[in-house]
């Protein structure tokens, strides 16, 4: 098992059809699962939805990062999985974050859903990982 550090930034479309408190019920499941698994096997993150799309940035031992994004890949609630990078790094962004949260409310009376206006598709891994620094700073609900 290649345990060295490792960090992988993607982005994907939502493929989760239906109301935005349906979103939100998925959205919140997908938080459930990610943080329950992600805690097992030493993978941290942050992960955003805005504008119909996905972003993720998953931190942690290389094997354990692989095999998370072999299933996340395959989940039918979203496409066009897009990797933006997948690199050694030597700390982690989001230490704390078995995974980070956040979002953009399709309607205003959703709490807790901060906007983030930000197009996903037009970035490098880069500069969403920084997006979502920024954003996990800010949001006291990411935790
Ligand atoms: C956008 C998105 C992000 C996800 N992120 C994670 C994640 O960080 N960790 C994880 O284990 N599963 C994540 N999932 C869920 C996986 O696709 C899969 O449903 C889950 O890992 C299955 O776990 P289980 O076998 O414990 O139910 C994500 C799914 C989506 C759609």
């Amino acid at each position: 098992m290649n345990m060295s550090l490792h960090r992988l930034v993607y982005f994907s479309a939502n493929e989760i059809a239906g109301s935005t408190a349906r979103l939100r019920e998925e959205v919140d499941q997908i938080l459930e699962t990610s943080r329950r698994n992600n805690a097992l096997v030493g993978v941290t993150g942050a992960l955003m939805f805005s504008a119909g799309y996905f972003g993720q940035v998953l931190e942690g031992p290389q094997a354990a990062i692989e095999m998370t994004f072999e299933r996340i890949q395959q989940d039918a609630r979203h496409a066009d999985v897009s990797l933006l990078e997948f690199v050694p790094i030597a700390t982690r962004t989001f230490e704390s974050w078995a995974m980070a949260f956040v979002g953009e409310p399709a309607d205003a009376d959703l709490d807790g859903w901060q906007s983030t206006d930000f197009n996903m598709s037009a970035v490098s891994g880069e500069e969403l990982l920084s997006k979502l620094h920024s954003l996990v700073a800010k949001s006291s609900l990411a935790a």
